[in-house]
């Protein structure tokens, strides 16, 4: 074969060499490595540096080969040195013999006062339009090389350079960019979840607050009760976005929505093949939530197997995936709640004792609503609030009539029917006051004292008129004839209809 022809082949196989190692692996400091080591072993280029753009005007070495370890830590600024003017310029520079050029900074390599002659060759490297680096290698001086070549050769393997950096400066950004929004997100949550957002200043709250701060810094497990709808699972959050772990992991399993044969695989995940239909591996919620929270919500649903095996979880701190008999142990700080009478279960036979005791190491008991009537309108405000705005409305307040039914009413629901009752009256309202006739039927059949289950066209007539009376009295502080002139009344029938209705007209300040 032809020397040149040879050597050409030669390079081919270079290159070839070179995407391999490029493209193999997404650390970039590694594959640039690998590439100068390639460039040395069969190229003789025993000394090489790719050095990259820092910012705007500072470079430093990403990667090198043959410079010692003091060496590779040199910087250099744009246009300084033959480095620093390449990656200024984006045009390559050759020194055919070292020994003669003044413009070497030798910052990374000392050459002086070597007796062999060198060869210097710097090309740079572009990202899109951007010289954002430049590779410089050393070569032992050749009389009859041709640099031409040489400087072609080495912009090829710059280019593919020029790519590799261009990816993993995309890679990073991404990740960046996932990292932050992350940070963001759990920042956000852990704001929803703080229990300063806890609406409700009762006395029997304020006990659940502080049982609340109480426990949230241990890893003791927390038994939730109370009725359905009283803010159990809100409790729950606040207790892991107060307590060392907010920043991991807080997963949450119903073990009511799940029937008892999901139930486990859900929990403790599967390996592939462990049943028909587990096509790959599945981690379970207990692995999921590792470092963080477990919330085992309607734990008074779970079948009693089932029971066993979380019982065993949490005494030993460790399980098997199902089809696996690799043990895995797990830090998981657990929370459950229930609505059911666990006592009464146990003696039923529904419920182990023995898990009972391991739940129960501290109960919050969450009081219903009816029992704390002061937090009723503090949350119906808060609900108003936050549906007026979400719905873009512009209601301003609860009329007093409205405000009367949503005292008296026994909220069997709790928190979540005041709420769905508010949202419900936020979007049938088109004024700016949520009036009687905007919150739901069974409120209005309570307000007529509980026994009344169908209301007469006359009396909703007539339980909206009083409303709207009370309201325009309450605007205008119980002045009758302004109130008259709001509703497009005459005085006369105005005060017919405020005795009618026995307003007390001392009711609105003035
Ligand atoms: N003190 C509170 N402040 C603000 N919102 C609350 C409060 N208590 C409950 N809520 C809201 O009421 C709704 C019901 O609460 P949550 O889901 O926590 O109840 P739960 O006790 O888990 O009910 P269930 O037993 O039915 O699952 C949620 O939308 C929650 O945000
Ligand atoms: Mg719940």
């Amino acid at each position: 074969m032809h020397d040149a022809d040879s050597n050409e082949t030669k390079k081919l196989a270079t290159l070839l060499e070179l995407s391999q190692a490029l493209s193999g692996t997404l650390n970039l400091k590694h594959s640039l490595h690998r590439v100068l080591e390639i460039l040395e072993l069969r190229h003789g280029m025993f000394r090489s540096t790719v050095t990259l753009l820092d910012g705007d005007s500072d470079l430093y070495i990403e990667a090198s080969n043959g410079i010692s370890a003091e060496g590779q830590r040199a910087h250099y600024r744009l246009g300084e040195g033959i480095t620093g003017r390449v990656v200024e310029s984006g045009k390559p520079i050759v020194v055919p013999q070292v020994s003669r050029e003044p413009m070497f900074l030798n910052r990374a390599a000392q050459r002086k006062g070597l007796k062999e002659e060198l060869t210097y060759i710097c090309v740079p490297i572009v990202v899109g339009r951007k010289t954002v680096g430049a590779m410089g290698v050393d070569l032992h001086f050749k009389r009859d090389r041709d640099y031409d070549r040489s400087v072609k050769f080495l912009r090829v393997i710059a280019c593919m350079i020029g790519q590799a950096v261009r990816v993993e400066r995309l890679v990073e950004a991404e990740t960046q960019r996932l990292v932050a929004e992350n940070i963001h997100l759990r920042e956000e949550l852990r704001e929803r979840y703080d229990f300063s957002n806890m609406v409700g200043g009762s006395g029997s709250m304020k006990q659940v607050y502080e049982q609340i701060a109480q426990v949230a810094g241990t890893n003791t497990s927390v038994l939730i009760r109370g009725e359905s709808g009283t803010g159990k699972e809100l409790i729950a959050h606040a207790i892991h976005y107060n307590s060392p772990r907010a920043k991991k992991p807080f997963v949450k399993v119903s073990c009511a929505a799940l029937p008892d044969t999901l139930i486990e695989s859900e929990l403790f995940g599967y390996e592939k093949g462990a049943f028909t239909g587990a096509q790959s591996r599945k981690l379970g919620r207990f692995e999921l939530a590792e470092g963080g929270t477990l919330f085992l919500d309607e734990i008074g649903d779970l079948n009693l197997t089932t029971q066993v095996k979380l019982l065993r979880v949490i005494q030993e701190r460790e399980f098997e995936r199902l089809g696996s008999t690799e043990t895995i142990k797990i830090k998981v700080r657990m929370i459950t709640a229930t609505n059911k009478d666990l006592e009464k279960a146990i003696t039923e036979g529904t419920f182990r004792e023995d898990l009972y005791y391991r739940l129960n190491v501290f109960t919050i008991f969450v009081p219903p609503l009816r029992e704390r009537k002061p937090d009723v309108m503090a949350l119906a405000d808060y609900f108003l609030e936050k549906y007026t705005k979400e719905h873009g409305k512009s209601i301003k307040r609860i009329s007093t009539p409205a405000i009367d039914m949503l005292m008296s009413y026994h909220w069997p629901g709790n928190v979540r029917e005041l709420e769905n009752a508010m949202e419900r009256a936020v979007l049938i309202c088109d004024g700016n006051v949520i009036h009687a006739h905007h919150l739901p039927p069974t409120l209005q059949t309570a307000e007529a004292s509980g026994t009344v289950v169908k209301v007469s066209l006359n009396e909703a007539i007539a339980s909206y008129e009083k409303d709207l009376i009370q309201d325009a009295l309450k605007t205008t502080r119980g002045n009758c004839s302004r109130a008259a002139r709001l509703l497009s009344a005459t005085e006369r029938v105005l005060n017919y209809k405020v005795k009618k209705y026995a307003i007390d007209c001392g009711r609105f300040p003035k």
